[in-house]
């Protein structure tokens, strides 16, 4: 059995489709835990839902980010996850724990990296003008969406549609994608 840990802060939707297309294709693996920084994310919502443990460690309550850094690096020592899902988590791990995780963090951004790094990157390329944009998933190093690249999917962006049908689409696509290289990650081609 892999053992995976995933990190979010709001909606959760990737979340979810990951923990739906494990239990779907019957994946060995155990979802450990959600994590999640934030008491107000959806995201613990639908962990009740699907039952999936839920660890919250509550950003607003700890008197520094270091404390918070250290509380969960020794969460996640704990969980000795074999993978490590970022999904809408939104801080940054301090390279400490990137390095103790190194290949095993892995994080999905609604954008084609390079291009885009950072927040609001589907607005951002939509006001861009670009016609094309992605999904990429990569792993995480210490910079923000700089790890290396694992998958990219292209979406275009059709000519007149909105930014909500757009960020519909690209969501579509990375819960299609996610999975899929989680998959691959934790059990090869098999
Ligand atoms: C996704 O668009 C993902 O690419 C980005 O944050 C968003 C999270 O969405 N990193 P959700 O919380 O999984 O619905």
């Amino acid at each position: 059995m892999k053992r995976i840990v995933i990190l979010a802060s709001g909606n959760g939707s990737n979340f979810e489709a990951i923990v739906k297309t494990a239990r779907k294709e019957k994946w060995p693996v155990e979802i450990v835990s959600l994590i999640t920084d934030n008491p107000h994310a959806y995201a613990i919502k639908r962990a009740k839902r699907l039952r999936i443990p839920c660890k919250l460690l509550n950003y607003k309550e700890f008197d520094s980010k270091d404390s918070y850094n250290k509380e969960l690096f020794k969460i996640l020592k704990e969980f000795s996850p074999d993978l490590i899902v970022l999904a809408g988590y939104m801080r940054i791990l301090p390279p400490y724990i990137v390095r103790a995780f190194r290949w095993r963090i892995v994080n999905i951004h609604p954008a084609l990296l390079p291009a885009f790094r950072g927040l609001h990157a589907i607005e951002r390329a939509y006001k861009a003008g670009c016609k094309v944009t992605g999904v990429t998933v990569h792993f995480v190093d210490e910079g923000v969406d700089t790890g290396p690249i694992i998958a990219q999917r292209c979406i275009e962006i059709r000519e007149g549609e909105s930014l909500e049908h757009l960020e519909r689409r690209i969501h579509r696509v990375e819960h299609k994608l996610y999975p899929t290289v989680i998959k691959k990650l934790l059990f090869g081609d098999e």
